[in-house]
């Protein structure tokens, strides 16, 4: 069978600071997991995830940071990769939007979305600082919401009622540069991809789509039933991809620039480009993932993402590699996530509300926060952080159910059999019902992680981690050596193969210890996935192979650790 060939990216996290456990929790680390599993079955895996660097976003934070935006942008992409580093998230490439490969396809969509009828000028009425002397497109005005009143709405969208705007609709106006209140609004020209004009053929393509999962499908059909609507794809910045058309300025946009949303999906493109770039296979390597006609037909294209991203994704995307009749490959799963809350509210970039990955990474090893985060996934429904439940979660699963049993098997192989896997007797009854229960329990794992359901993965994982407590506890080898060695030592070698097959299985949650986990075992790494079922599954070590046990794999937290970090962080009141 030919080699299976997976691309999967991620949401592509803002430039504008590390970001919060939700961000992780809802688009990076699911794309990891199933990256890793991938692999380890033996798929050729793309996994690319990138900056998103244009927009207000960056701009503001620039300023905020008093860092010109492009110098902000080169710092924060190198703290973000190497935090997302730190975090085990295996990438084959972390790129930027701000590229000149992104810059180059963007302005090539823009120019064929032209040509084939789906890109016009129009005049706009826009927000204008007469202090300022400029354009104030999305976030560079705020005011007062029309839908709730709230007196701090972004020219966007409002905080406080989750309406998108737009900027010329908000009531008392002011611009969040100088602060001024002489705000017009003037008429200046922007280009608008005629998305209206897709209606059909998008509805069509996401008909086709029938591996998307409720909650994608569910947010991309609203869209479709509430009508598209044509969208600007230019702003008033200076940052960002310049409005140009065979490398000449667009009369009229010299200082616009294409919106945001338009270049960031491109980026996904333009990551594998970058990818590629200097690569033995030449720069061209990234048209096999991405081309149809160049091999791309036999990729499976996995997109994971945040609610708030599916439309996005699902519509405006697609308007774009679909409307260009050129053989784009399009998203074949896209698989979104609800909410991390952070107690009963939201996680907040803005307000610094809830804990960070840089922080985080000071608290506990990345481990712990992968594991929570995967086990309590807002799949079906938001979910909410809370440090006790993280406690809870960390000392029973990871503490108690796999550290226990991997120290428990290695610490008697250690004193008992002097550090080795030892030989003679024969597998019996027990045994062979925990083949019959691992090779069960692989399927299901196997079957929840092929159709990215995280938090039954997770479940299926602690399962198999259960059995082999279970099966220590039940043929108890500290009993049996005592009266017969030889039964003690089938238990010990069927207790340091379920080791290393834990090893294999849940290097996609916990990478790092499942590194240390298999070198106790004498491993180099962890083995790849198992495909075999029950005794064949479970490989048993070579008999006399040195084993050790690991310094403990995982603490618990303690209710000090707790209370000083609901202090510090803030708990249910933040
Ligand atoms: O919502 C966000 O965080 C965006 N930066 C996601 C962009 S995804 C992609 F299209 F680039
Ligand atoms: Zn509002």
């Amino acid at each position: 069978m030919p080699q299976p060939r997976i691309l999967i990216t991620s949401a592509l996290p803002y430039i504008n600071g590390v970001k919060h456990l939700g961000n992780l929790a809802g688009s990076m680390l699911p794309a990891d997991i199933y990256a890793r599993f991938q692999r380890a079955r033996g798929a050729e895996v793309l996994c690319l995830c990138a900056t998103d660097e244009h927009g207000t976003p960056a701009e503001l934070a620039a300023a905020a940071a008093g860092q010109d935006v492009r110098t902000y942008c080169d710092e924060q992409h190198t703290i973000q990769r190497e935090i997302g580093e730190r975090f085990g998230l295996s990438w084959d490439w972390f790129g930027r939007s701000s590229s000149d490969q992104n810059r180059r396809l963007t302005q090539h969509f823009a120019a064929v979305l032209e040509d084939r009828g789906l890109v016009e000028e129009r005049t706009d009425r826009m927000v204008y600082s007469v202090t300022d002397a400029r354009f104030l497109p999305d976030r560079y005005v705020e005011g007062r919401c029309p839908i709730c009143g709230y007196d701090r709405a972004r020219g966007d969208q409002c905080d406080n009622c989750g309406s998108l705007l737009d900027p010329v609709d908000l009531l008392e106006p002011y611009s969040t540069i100088s602060g001024s209140r002489d705000i017009e609004v003037r008429d200046t020209r922007h280009l608008y991809l005629l998305q209206t004009r897709m209606q059909d053929r998008i509805r069509a393509w996401v008909d086709q789509r029938s591996d998307w999962q409720p909650l994608a499908r569910s947010i991309a059909l609203k869209h479709l039933d509430e009508g598209l609507i044509d969208r600007g794809i230019t702003r008033d910045l200076s940052w960002g991809v310049p409005v140009c058309r065979d490398g000449a300025p667009r009369p009229g946009f010299e200082s616009k620039v294409f919106y945001v949303w338009f270049d960031a999906p491109v980026e996904y493109i333009a990551c594998a480009a970058e990818w590629a770039e200097g690569r033995r296979e030449g720069q061209g390597a990234w048209r096999r993932w991405w081309r149809l006609d160049e091999g791309a037909e036999d990729v499976r294209y996995v997109q994971f993402m945040g609610k708030d991203n599916v439309a996005f994704h699902s519509v405006s995307f697609p308007v774009t590699l679909l409307g260009s009749e050129e053989p784009w490959k399009t998203v074949d799963v896209l698989k979104a996530f609800n909410w991390l809350n952070w107690y009963g509210g939201k996680f907040s970039t803005s307000q610094q509300r809830g804990v960070f990955m840089d922080a985080a990474l000071e608290l506990l090893p990345a481990d712990y926060w992968r594991w929570y985060l995967s086990a309590n996934a807002p799949e079906g429904s938001d979910s909410a952080f809370t440090w006790e439940h993280f406690q809870s979660v960390v000392n029973k699963d990871l503490a108690d159910v796999f550290g226990n049993f991997v120290n428990r098997i290695l610490k008697f192989a250690e004193t008992r059999f002097e550090g080795v896997v030892p030989e003679g007797g024969q597998p019996g009854e027990r045994e062979h019902r925990l083949y019959a229960d691992i090779g069960a329990g692989l399927a299901e794992l196997a079957a929840q992680m092929e159709t990215m359901e995280l938090r039954k993965s997770a479940q299926a994982l602690r399962a198999l981690w259960v059995l082999g407590n279970e099966y220590l506890t039940e043929a108890a080898p500290w009993t049996a050596i005592k009266t017969d060695r030889e039964r003690a030592a089938v238990v010990v070698r069927t207790g340091l193969g379920l080791v290393a097959l834990f090893a294999a299985v849940s290097q996609p949650f916990i990478p790092f210890t499942a590194a240390v986990v298999a070198e106790a075992v004498g491993e180099a790494s962890p083995a790849p996935w198992p495909d075999a079922h029950g005794e064949a599954a479970l490989r048993l070590l070579p008999p006399g192979r040195p084993v050790r046990a690991p310094a403990v794999l995982f603490r618990k937290i303690d209710d000090a650790q707790v209370a000083e970090w609901t202090a510090r962080f803030g708990g249910p009141e933040a």
